[in-house]
């Protein structure tokens, strides 16, 4: 982010200084000059001014998903918008002579600071079923589309109609289609677009009214609740609940240890190279994709090399998820990053394998 002229934005009434430490999972001790609290659509023009003289914005939903550095100078704007609604609902319209078309949805807007997990839950109470295994996910919905969230066997990408975000330089509101967001794995638009480029203001899910749940993944399979039960008895709020145990089972509680979740992506290698780490490591866990590629276990490589619950002063991996970088407390960006870099290394250095670390770091 680039340095603002600090006499130009000084002076708005509506910036303050705040501590980011508290809304950034993380933990990372963070100061920020210039931040603008956004709780209406209507101060988005102000955004955009505002980022005209500053010359730049870091976008903060829930901050489960950023490295913020120790001090922020330029302006931040922490994204509070509120409400959910559910807009309209299609219903499937076959007559005789027409085969049904269109299968029924419920289309449902939620506001982009918004908690993802309240949202989850009070979906499912609501019967809005489908996004059960992306339960317990920490931060906001408008932080969900940027990297695609994505967990036990559904993707965000697949249970969305459309994202609607103000372009900060053009200073206009415009609704994205599913496919114009451009999701890959842990990837949009959104994420690759220069910072300050989009603030996502809500987003439109669209929700089958047919449930069928996912039970694909191995530790769904597995639990003993969703076992015991026929697939086709089993309850979203059931799943819900087993996803709940599962990621308290492996992942910290950023409320008790600072985390951002996955600290790297799951590399992505040509089948010729799965074949030859395969011949070399048999135990290697790894994932066919539908491109003949294979996404390897980054948890699996790290703890390999390891690393699992190594601690390095503040910092360290998690000894239940060895993808998951922790924060003991008071660590600083650079503590955090250093580790980050030592775990790429042994890892290239043992399997040929590059990481690339999943937040955003900010700097
Ligand atoms: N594994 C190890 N050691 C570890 C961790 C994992 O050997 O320390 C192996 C396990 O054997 C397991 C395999 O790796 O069979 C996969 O582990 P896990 O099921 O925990 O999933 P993951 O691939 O490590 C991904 C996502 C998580 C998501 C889970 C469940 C990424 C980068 N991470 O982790 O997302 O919750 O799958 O779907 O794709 C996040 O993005 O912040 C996140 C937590």
């Amino acid at each position: 982010m680039s340095n603002p002229t600090p006499s130009l934005i000084d002076c708005a009434a509506s910036l303050s200084s705040l501590s980011l430490t508290r809304y950034n999972t993380l933990g990372l001790a963070c100061q920020a000059k210039h931040v603008l609290t956004l709780a209406s659509q209507a101060q988005l023009p102000e955004v955009t001014a505002l980022v005209r003289k500053a010359g730049g914005v870091l976008v903060l939903g829930g901050g489960s998903n950023v490295v913020l550095p120790a001090t922020l100078e330029g302006l931040v704007v922490r994204v509070a918008l509120k409400g959910i609604a559910a807009v309209a609902e299609s219903e499937q319209t076959s007559t005789s002579d027409q085969p049904s078309q269109e299968k029924a949805f419920w289309r449902i807007d939620v506001a982009a600071g918004e908690n993802w997990h309240a949202w989850v839950e009070t979906a499912t109470r609501n019967g809005w079923f489908g996004l059960e295994n992306l339960a317990l996910i920490p931060g906001t919905v408008g932080a969900a589309p940027v990297q695609n969230i994505g967990a036990y066997g559904v993707e965000l990408q697949e249970r969305i109609e459309s994202v609607t975000a103000w372009h900060i330089p053009e200073g206009k509101l415009v609704t994205l289609s599913r496919e114009e967001c451009d999701f890959a794995y842990r990837d949009s638009i959104f994420k690759r677009a220069l910072p300050g480029t989009w603030l996502i203001v809500s987003v439109r899910f669209l929700l089958a009214k047919q449930w069928v749940p996912v039970l694909t993944y191995p530790d769904l399979k597995k639990h003993p609740v969703l076992t015991s039960l026929e697939s086709t008895g089993v309850k979203a709020q059931q799943i819900l609940d087993a996803v709940c145990d599962i990621r308290r089972a492996k992942l910290p509680d950023p409320d008790i240890l600072g985390n951002a979740g996955s600290f790297f992506k799951n590399p992505v290698v040509s089948e010729a190279r799965y074949r030859a780490l395969k011949g070399k490591f048999a135990d290697l866990v790894a994932y066919p994709q539908p491109d003949q590629t294979f996404k390897l276990a980054a948890g699996w490589l790290i703890e390999r090399c390891g690393w699992k619950g190594k601690r390095l002063g503040r910092v360290g991996v998690h000894d239940r998820q060895a993808l998951v970088l922790v924060n003991y407390g008071g660590a600083h960006a650079s503590e955090l990053l250093s580790l980050a870099q030592e775990v790429s290394a042994s890892v290239r250095a043992q399997f040929g394998v590059e990481l690339e670390v999943e937040p955003v770091v900010v700097s």
